[in-house]
């Protein structure tokens, strides 16, 4: 009996004789999993009653109101995608090139040679997180160096989960320093160069996830030629173009900096945040190579890597933001949406440093202000973190990650109050 439970037949509990009973079903070895550690927050948010409760935890802008903000553009843009009454057919395994076209040319710049020469396979992805995907199948399949993704500590929880899915080992390199709350820089660059040559290097373009701390473009240029000198292969993350400074040029100029020294990479990039298209799933995903002919073959097996993955990708979030990047007016609005947004929440960072000291807080908050983006990594504590929701009913993820855009001008004293007496 207990060899028939092992293999996983099904035994009806009704019909079996008592001594026969197990509880083995095809499924009955697969263990609970641990709810997502930043998704989990907004499910345990919901269920709390207390009215002043606060949500930190996934990084979606909030308006001052605490409600999700559609982008004037987006609204205009979707209003004339939808007058058009377009068809639903599918799109190409490669999506809309008047979207992805725009996208990489909105990562690159409008100058850049790389694009003019033809150098890049880009394909639309199912926002950032597919276009991760998408690359770590395309490295864990081709990729002729070190099998090996070194990524920073901390980064985005789910950078390890999507390239361990594909079959790349995750290892760390350090970033962040905990006593200074800022860029470790010196550990970085220490251990770039111990990496071993022709591994695979994630770096975060701007707005560092998740701890708001980014590298001046000075460092960018220093950490461009270690990777060139240690022969390492870049994979930049961009998933917060125009976020971090509310220009997206500015927050370009790390993609920018390794396209001008001549690095092949790999390019993630996301419009859930910089133009509010969360559940739009609008993304797209780039391999820089180093010719137009090795850009053709590179292509057609990202194609077969897609049409396995998921045929092609959705249509209405990719025409919206084709809309946008297309139209001269729409452009505008857009960057003056992106640029209210970043505003928004610089503002409400010294709101809440200055409601700190207000408190009295002995503590520095300094790094409230100086982090930038969606995040401030806290330094709070995990007992810290779980007394703020459990005793206040403010909600972030354990890592002491706030995401600032659930922070607002009415709830700002109230988070300041309660962070203020779990760090007395
Ligand atoms: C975050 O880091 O909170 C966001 O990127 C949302 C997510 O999917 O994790």
């Amino acid at each position: 009996m207990s060899q028939i439970c092992k293999r996983g037949l099904l035994i009806s509990n009704r019909l079996a004789p008592a001594a026969l009973r197990c509880k083995s079903t095809w499924f009955s070895e697969v263990q609970m999993g641990p709810p997502d550690a930043i998704l989990g927050v907004t499910e345990a948010f919901k269920k709390d009653t207390n009215p002043k409760k606060i949500n930190l935890g996934a990084g979606a802008y909030r308006d001052d109101n605490t409600q999700p903000f559609v982008l004037p553009s987006v609204r205009e843009a979707e209003k004339r995608v939808v007058s058009r009454s377009l068809d639903k057919e599918y799109a190409t395994i490669i999506g809309i090139p008047e979207f992805y076209n725009k996208a990489i040319e909105l990562a690159l710049g409008k100058g850049s040679k790389r694009l003019a020469a033809k150098h890049n396979v880009t394909a639309q992805s199912i926002s950032g997180t597919g276009a991760l995907r998408i690359g770590a199948a395309f490295l864990a399949k081709f990729w002729q160096g070190n099998r090996e993704i070194y990524i920073p500590s901390p980064s985005w929880g789910n950078h390890v989960a999507i390239f361990e899915h594909a079959g790349l080992p995750v290892n760390r390199y350090r970033y962040y320093d905990k006593d200074t709350c800022a860029l470790d820089f010196g550990g970085l660059i220490e251990d770039l160069k111990k990496i071993p040559e022709k591994s695979i290097v994630l770096l975060h373009a701007c707005a560092h996830n998740p701890t708001g701390v980014d590298p001046t473009l000075e460092q960018w240029r220093e950490i461009s030629a270690l990777v060139k000198k240690r022969n390492l292969y870049p994979f930049i993350d961009m998933a917060y173009q125009g976020f971090a400074t509310g220009d997206i040029d500015r927050d370009a100029q790390a993609v920018r900096t390794f396209e001008a020294d001549g690095h092949d990479f790999c390019l993630a990039q996301s419009f859930a945040k910089n133009m509010g298209l969360y559940g739009e799933r609008a993304g797209a995903f780039t391999v820089l190579c180093s010719d137009e002919e090795e850009a053709a073959r590179v292509m057609s097996q990202v194609k077969i890597l897609i049409r396995g993955l998921y045929s092609n990708p959705p249509v209405h979030g990719a025409r919206i933001a084709a809309e946008i990047l297309n139209n001269e007016d729409l452009r505008a609005q857009w960057l003056k949406d992106v640029k209210l947004m970043a505003d928004r929440i610089i503002d409400v960072r010294t709101k809440l440093k200055d409601n700190l000291i207000k408190l009295g807080s002995s503590q520095n908050w300094d790094h409230i202000v100086n982090q930038i983006g969606m995040f401030c990594f806290t330094g709070l504590k995990p007992e810290q973190v779980q007394k703020l929701i459990k005793d206040h009913s403010v909600y972030l993820t354990n890592d002491g990650r706030v995401s600032m855009a659930g922070v607002t001008s009415k709830n700002v004293e109230y988070l300041a109050e309660s962070i203020h007496k779990v760090t007395k």
